[in-house]
């Protein structure tokens, strides 16, 4: 493998794993986001190289056996989605966002600005909060 290549393009070019999309590829519009070690990152900002031994997650990993995740399902049921080309980097943004809301609780004031790395230009916004409240559950 070519030093270079990013992550997002070994994904999508070399792996076939086309859900994650490229948008801006330089860091702004959360299109490509992955998890990485859990962790929601850029994947046109990072190197292939970098994520070697480490565990990257993409949209094509979320459901399990046929069925949606939790949050995929209330993304659907609260209509989170239009054209779906932020889908995959909002999902693995707010997984990162879920996985670590023991510590920081999400809640319908803070969320937009925890959303704020990742760019819709369909939906508005307020059904993708909604999606991710409902698998938050109470706060
Ligand atoms: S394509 Fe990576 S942030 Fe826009
Ligand atoms: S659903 Fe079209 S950009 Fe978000």
């Amino acid at each position: 493998m070519e030093p270079r290549v990013s992550l997002a393009d070994f994904l999508r070019d070399r792996l076939r794993l086309t859900g994650t999309h490229l948008g801006c590829e330089h860091g702004v519009c959360g299109a490509c986001t992955v998890l990485l070690d859990g962790e929601a990152v850029r994947s046109c900002l990072l190197l292939a190289v970098q994520a070697q031994g480490h565990r990257v997650q993409t949209v094509e990993g979320m459901a399990r056996a046929g069925r949606p995740s939790r949050l995929q399902a209330a993304f659907e049921k609260h209509r989170a989605y239009q054209c779906g080309f932020c889908t995959p980097g909002f999902l693995a943004t707010a997984e990162a966002l879920l996985a670590d809301a023991s510590k920081h609780p999400l809640t319908r004031e803070k969320l937009p600005e925890l959303l704020a790395g990742n760019i819709c230009r369909c939906t508005g916004y307020q059904p993708i909060v909604e999606a991710i409240l409902e698998v938050a559950g109470p706060s």
